[in-house]
């Protein structure tokens, strides 16, 4: 065990961990963010993801070694219930979720590609999602809240 230090939406953090133990399992466990969740566990259905310096990552298979020193933001730092982020309220307009256990990976899929693509068209929304899976069938509402976030954004 060695105690790492990162930035957890925006406040300094430091764990007790193995290199080796997976992000995902030390937000759960240790950090108290639930919104990340296990899906697969392979890289494979995007439900654990979360920004790691701004970029989505599976927590699943995010080694707690690559994560020192690196800035983490999970759904609970992207918006809150009195202060939602464009995405959040966008969601909801647009009943992009069904069960809703795919969503937190989504909407931190969408915030990393609406940070290096503020203005991206409905496929490379679509290209961006491919690897978070929807069982419910809720891509096509999810792509156009993306779409709807990128607009409000714009108009800020
Ligand atoms: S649980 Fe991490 S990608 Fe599926
Ligand atoms: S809303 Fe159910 S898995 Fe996406």
């Amino acid at each position: 065990m060695s105690l790492i230090q990162f930035e957890l939406n925006g406040q300094s953090h430091s764990v007790d961990a193995q290199d080796n133990d997976n992000l995902l399992d030390v937000l759960r466990n240790q950090c108290g963010q639930k919104s990340a969740r296990l899906g697969c566990g392979l890289s494979q259905c995007g439900a654990c993801h979360v920004m790691l310096d701004n970029h989505a990552v599976p927590a699943c298979s995010t080694p707690m070694w690559s994560v020192a020193g690196k800035q983490v933001i999970t759904l609970e730092g992207l918006g809150q219930t009195d202060n939602p982020h464009p995405l959040q309220t966008a969601f909801c307009q647009q009943q992009a979720a069904q069960c809703g256990y795919c969503s937190s990976g989504m909407l931190m899929t969408a915030a990393a590609l609406l940070k290096h693509n503020p203005h991206p068209s409905p496929d490379q929304v679509r290209e961006a999602l491919q690897g978070n899976l929807c069982r419910c069938g809720a891509h096509n509402r999810i792509v156009r809240a993306v779409c709807q976030a990128a607009q409000s954004m714009e108009r800020v």
